[in-house]
């Protein structure tokens, strides 16, 4: 027998993260004593503010280590129904909200608790490559939804219309957006919500996780608030991961409808019950932090996406828009393509590119069609400002080293 006929279909046809592929990558060339620069990654290189460090040491001295209830304990979402109010205007009993193991796994278990063979989940793309596979994985049919650089890769509300169909269950709208950047306004989510409202039966995921990292000044509007009357057919997620530095420890938090949470909560008590509850503590710290840490970071990243867009406006053949939410870049390189390298190798596609810039400029980032956009890479600034700067040096140095196709 062979490994393969014991493995389930499910896992065989299921694609590992492209993100983690590039990021293992980079750490097997580090590995072998070469200086690569990491732009591939999803999280900023913030430490987890102290005062949320020392909320998780004392709950473990206080004895807070044993099981919480399933849907994470009422304090905590005494905390998230609190932040719901004061931040987004959204009203949700106690019972209309979860803790999970980070924002990925309200996802996954939303698809598994919802879906049936067919059933179709729209994904406007460039998107996180996890979301399809989650899709996959609950025996769902992912609709991807190409938004192009030119609709400032955010979904039309005429795109929205001619994608709905029979089989339609989700929209899933990441706001602001990995890899693009992109956020969208009050209006126009209104105008997706208002095409919505003729199809009953699509609910929507409304992923949020990026939600407080947003630049010059730019509001933010919950799906859920713009769009009221799709209050009891929206999902909202978010968590601590991004806005707190928060990766490792695993917190995300969602509300919606009570018998979808209902729902929820029963697949969390048979898989993994619950959230830590260290973690949890931390999370209930996080929550009730004045927003001094992610003032600075906001400062901090802006100083990063600056240099980063000014860099690449500089760069012969790459192009951007400038992003105004989340921590990336989602770079045009279009123009290099058909460019050859001084070891005479055609650069065909994004894969090309980004496997060059690893190989020559020792610089990871993510090729485009990982999100379903073929023509551009994710560069991420979750690093530190000289890193990035060495970084966008070396990418311009590899870039100046192509030839034109055909001149050699
Ligand atoms: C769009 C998006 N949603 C969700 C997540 C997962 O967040 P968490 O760490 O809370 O699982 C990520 C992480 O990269 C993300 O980019």
């Amino acid at each position: 027998m062979t490994i393969n006929s014991f493995l389930a279909r499910r896992v065989l046809t299921a694609n590992p993260s492209a993100t983690k592929a590039v990021t293992l990558k980079a750490k097997q060339l580090r590995d072998q004593g070469r200086d690569i620069i990491t732009l591939s990654q999803g999280e900023l290189d913030f430490d987890t503010p102290q005062p949320i460090r020392e909320a998780a040491r004392t709950a473990m001295d206080q004895g807070q280590t044993r099981y919480t209830e399933v849907a994470g304990s009422a304090e905590l979402r005494q905390a998230v129904q609190h932040k719901f109010q004061s931040e987004n205007g959204l009203n949700y009993s106690l019972d209309q909200i979860q803790v999970a193991s980070g924002a990925k796994q309200i996802l996954f278990n939303a698809f598994q608790a919802t879906l049936n063979e067919g059933d179709e989940v729209l994904i406007p793309t460039p998107s996180w490559p996890s979301y399809p596979e989650m899709v996959r994985l609950a025996s769902g049919e992912p609709r991807l939804l190409r938004c192009g650089e030119n609709a400032g890769f955010k979904l039309t509300p005429e795109q929205l219309r001619a994608a709905i169909n029979d089989n339609t269950k989700w929209l899933l709208l990441n706001n602001p957006a990995n890899p693009s950047g992109a956020l969208y306004t009050q209006s126009e989510l209104r105008a997706l919500g208002e095409v919505l409202q003729d199809y009953p039966q699509v609910w929507v995921i409304a992923d949020e996780i990026y939600e407080h990292l947003r630049y010059d000044d730019q509001p933010f509007t919950s799906f859920a608030a713009a769009v009221p009357e799709l209050s009891e057919r929206t999902l909202t997620i978010n968590g601590l991961s991004k806005a707190w530095a928060m990766t490792g420890w695993r917190v995300g938090y969602c509300a919606g409808p009570e018998p979808l949470i209902k729902a929820l909560n029963l697949l969390q008590s048979q898989s993994t019950s619950h959230a830590s509850s260290i973690s949890q503590a931390a999370a209930l710290s996080a929550l009730k932090q004045p927003h001094t840490f992610i003032t600075e970071c906001v400062t901090e990243l802006t100083r990063r996406r600056d240099l980063a867009v000014a860099s690449i406006q500089q760069i012969p053949g790459l192009s951007c828009r400038v992003p105004q939410g989340a921590f990336y870049v989602f770079v045009n390189c279009q123009s290099l393509l058909g460019q050859v390298t001084a070891a005479g190798q055609t650069l065909d596609t994004d894969q090309d590119v980004a496997l060059y810039l690893l190989e020559e400029a020792d610089v990871a980032v993510v090729p485009g069609s990982a999100f379903d956009l073929p023509g551009y890479f994710r560069l991420s600034y979750g690093n530190a400002l000289p890193q990035l700067e060495e970084a966008m040096r070396r990418i311009s140095v590899a870039c100046n080293n192509l030839v034109a196709g055909g001149n050699v």
